[in-house]
């Protein structure tokens, strides 16, 4: 199968477009046709190296896994013995350990789920790694409820656009916290009330919230 390798850190200069063996599926494995990847900036800590901190999981000396990619959508190709969720053809689109930035990759059934028909393969490919947090922030941490006042600090972000529709999603009322030119584009994605954080200080307006979610930790815990 084709496949972009990485031996060894550096610039993208380092990737390669390769022949790698195609994987075999241990029996409680999915082997899963990739047909998008998405591309999230953690793979340029990866991928350089850098911060060293990175490489605690990426490999301290050269890269473990030479196939970068995480989050995938495609069509199952082969199934394990032992699965019992999955069969061959299935459309899915999840997270993957083992790089996906390749023609197939092996799964465990608990790293994937259906793709709905209304979510386009390129889009599915877009989803698990910034709405999961999302979704464990305010659902999980955060308990929202219906007619909660709920604030997203990052609100234009990979996660806060997410947060910004899941909370809507659960019948909250929704303040979006994001730069000038931002503000339209989260208000068109259902955010009740913008605030321009180059403008106002959301901490100091008097507004008080149920629930604030601080995508990008730039405000302290006492502050909010
Ligand atoms: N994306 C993922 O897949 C993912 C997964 C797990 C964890 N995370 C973590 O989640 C955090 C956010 O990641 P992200 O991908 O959402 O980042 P991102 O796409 O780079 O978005 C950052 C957001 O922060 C906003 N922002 C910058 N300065 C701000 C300030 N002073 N006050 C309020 N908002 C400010 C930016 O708004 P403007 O652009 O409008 O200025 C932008 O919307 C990071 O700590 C990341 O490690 C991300």
């Amino acid at each position: 199968m084709k496949a972009i390798v990485y031996r060894e850190y550096g610039s993208p200069d380092v990737l390669e477009f390769q022949d790698l063996e195609k994987p075999i599926i241990k029996s409680d494995e999915v082997l899963v046709k990739v047909h998008a990847a998405s591309v999230n900036w953690l793979y340029w800590h990866f991928l350089r190296g850098k911060p060293f901190l990175a490489r605690f999981m990426s490999g301290l000396l050269k890269p473990k896994n030479k196939v970068l990619g995480i989050d995938l959508a495609g069509r199952v190709e082969e199934v394990g013995a032992n699965v019992k969720q999955f069969q061959p053809d299935d459309e899915v689109f999840g997270s993957t350990s083992h790089g996906c930035f390749a023609e197939y990759v092996c799964v465990s059934e608990e790293e994937i789920v259906t793709r709905p028909n209304n979510l386009t393969i390129e889009s599915a490919a877009a989803v698990p790694g910034a709405a999961t947090p999302a979704l464990q922030a305010l659902r999980d941490l955060g308990k929202i409820q219906p007619g909660h006042r709920a604030l997203i600090n990052g609100a234009s972000g990979g996660v806060g656009t997410f947060a910004i529709q899941i909370a809507k999603s659960f019948g909250a009322e929704v303040t979006g916290v994001c730069s000038t030119s931002n503000l339209d584009m989260v208000r068109s994605i259902g955010a009740d009330q913008v605030i321009d954080y180059i403008e106002e200080d959301f901490t100091l307006d008097g507004q008080r919230y149920d629930l604030i979610f601080d995508t990008v930790a730039k405000r302290s815990f006492t502050d909010c």
